[in-house]
């Protein structure tokens, strides 16, 4: 059992650095206003930057689906979803917040839907000065995007720009394909109407603060560079545990996949944060680039033969929490003989001058024993023990832990002489955690995205590029599943579990361990 130092002062909060993407005015319209992403993340996000004035003055929320609202009872729907998430909100809030909201109701297929709403924009903006910024938020399912989006071009509310930060902006929310082909299908399709520039795809990861951190962390100090690679650096686990399942998604769920849901997003974007180059600005451009140029750098699967290198597992029943649990084929909505993926496992290697032979090993899953999301960085062991007969390798590797959630923080484990007449050594863990020291939880990832896609700032957004190549990385493993080729076959693990055996025995092989977070 390693002992605790916890760090738990020394914090300067420097207001005067700060970098600022103030928001702009801009009418914010929803499409799928009535749907399950608007109730659970929109309306919270807005509703908190709302309650710390951070919306931009011209603001209001034009709401947009086929639910037969009026302004009135659509405001009535936002406030139950505000009662029950905000139930300390003042009177004062809630109805300040709700004047804001509008509704059209309306078919996604009728044109004639899209046509109206350059009317009711302009009569909204009036009232509600904009400057003609309009964000257009797809959180309809993703089988309507291309719909919607042909809507409004044809009613002239989008068309393809060459200004770098134009007036009408797309947010799409994953997923955005099925593969590479569907997702260059889908692509081809809104670029007809849209230009990069205008493309807002969201990967809520981007937005957590933990995940934000580990740019700082890398490049706001001088100490991690130098080792941050293969000279000291022996591997890196990322780990991504739910233990939840599929709750009410398994429509969506059962199509995609562990290996859609989380590893062609989350999973690769912070694959990409964590062995990035130093980008030379934090800026749309540069910062992502040097994430596409990661991408770029991973070793390919073949679609013969993706293992031993992925590893896919679907949960039996089990118990978590002391609660027991169906097994995934017994969920609600999912077919008896489901072959969906709930957990993966994957071994990353890196073709590049910093990490040439550092495997990373990824993992995410549903049903396991605990909710965590964390990057831990093993360090090499130590070349030569002057502590005889103590060996190098009897000795712990330092580890840092990037810390994402639930916890929020970063520690560093040390070695360490422990108090005494002998010379014994223990394991020190310098841990560092938010709530400590901020004292508050960090804000939703949704409130820093809405931001920064009203202030037209694309660098926490994913451009084109990254989606595409991380569509090529998979792609060949999502052939050989569905060929049935390759040693990739479904193994089962029991909810509440770390996941199955042979995501254990990947790293065995070569002589490591998965870290028991
Ligand atoms: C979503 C996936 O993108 O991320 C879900 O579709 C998953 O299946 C979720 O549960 C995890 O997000 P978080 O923020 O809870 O880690």
């Amino acid at each position: 059992m390693n002992n605790i130092l916890e760090i738990r002062t020394g914090v300067e909060i420097k207001e005067n650095l700060c970098v600022e993407s103030p928001s702009e005015p801009c009418a914010f319209v929803i499409f799928g206003a009535s749907g399950d992403l608007t109730r659970r993340k929109l309306i919270p996000a807005l509703f908190s930057l709302y309650g710390r004035e951070m919306l931009p003055r011209g603001f209001y929320v034009l709401g947009c689906a086929r639910s037969p609202f009026s302004d009135d009872s659509f405001r009535r729907s936002v406030a139950g979803v505000l009662e029950k998430r905000f139930p300390e909100a003042s009177a004062a809030d809630l109805s300040g917040f709700l004047s804001l909201f509008f509704y059209h109701s309306g078919n996604y297929q009728d044109q004639g839907w899209y046509d109206r709403l350059p009317d009711r924009l302009e009569r909204l903006d009036a009232v509600y000065p904009t400057g003609g910024n309009r964000i257009y938020y797809l959180a309809t399912p993703p089988a309507l995007y291309a719909t919607v989006v042909e809507g409004l071009g044809r009613a002239g509310l989008i068309r393809r720009t060459d200004e770098e930060r134009p007036a009408a902006r797309v947010v799409v929310e994953k997923p955005l394909g099925l593969d590479l082909a569907s997702f260059l299908a889908f692509d081809s399709s809104i670029t007809r109407y849209l230009s990069e520039s205008q493309i807002y795809r969201i990967d809520h990861y981007l937005g957590k603060e933990t995940v934000q951190n580990i740019l700082m962390l890398r490049f706001a100090n001088q100490i991690f560079e130098p080792v941050w690679n293969r000279q000291f650096v022996d591997h890196v686990q990322i780990t991504v545990a739910e233990t939840l399942g599929v709750e009410h998604r398994a429509g969506y769920y059962d199509q995609a996949g562990a290996l859609r849901d989380m590893f062609q997003n989350h999973m690769f974007q912070l694959l990409a944060l964590v062995a990035m180059e130093p980008p030379i600005a934090f800026d749309a451009n540069c910062y992502r680039a040097e994430k596409v140029k990661l991408l770029q750098a991973v070793q390919g699967f073949s679609a013969e033969d993706p293992g031993p290198r992925v590893v896919r597992g679907q949960y039996t029943a089990g118990t978590i929490d002391g609660r027991d649990v169906p097994g995934y084929r017994q969920e609600e909505g999912i077919p008896a003989g489901s072959g969906t993926e709930t957990f993966v496992a994957m071994k990353i290697m890196l073709d590049n001058w910093r990490w040439h032979g550092v495997p990373f090993y990824l993992r995410s899953g549903k049903m396991l024993r605990r909710k965590v999301s964390e990057i831990a960085v093993y360090f090499k062991a130590i070349p030569h023990s002057i502590f005889a007969p103590i060996e190098p390798e009897q000795l712990e590797p330092n580890v840092l832990v990037l810390k994402i959630q639930p916890e929020e923080g970063v520690s560093l484990t040390v070695e360490a002489k422990r108090p005494g007449p002998r010379l014994c050594i223990t394991t020190l863990t310098l841990d560092y955690r938010y709530c400590d020291i901020y004292g508050v939880h960090s804000p939703d990832a949704y409130e820093r995205l809405l931001l920064d896609a009203m202030a037209g700032d694309q660098t926490l957004f994913v451009q084109y590029e990254g989606a595409k190549l991380a569509w090529d990385i998979l792609t060949p493993i999502l052939s050989a599943w569905s060929a049935g080729t390759g040693t990739g076959t479904l193994q089962f693990y029991q909810a509440g579990s770390w996941g199955p055996a042979e995501a254990d025995a990947l790293l065995a092989r070569d002589g490591r361990r998965w870290r028991m977070p």
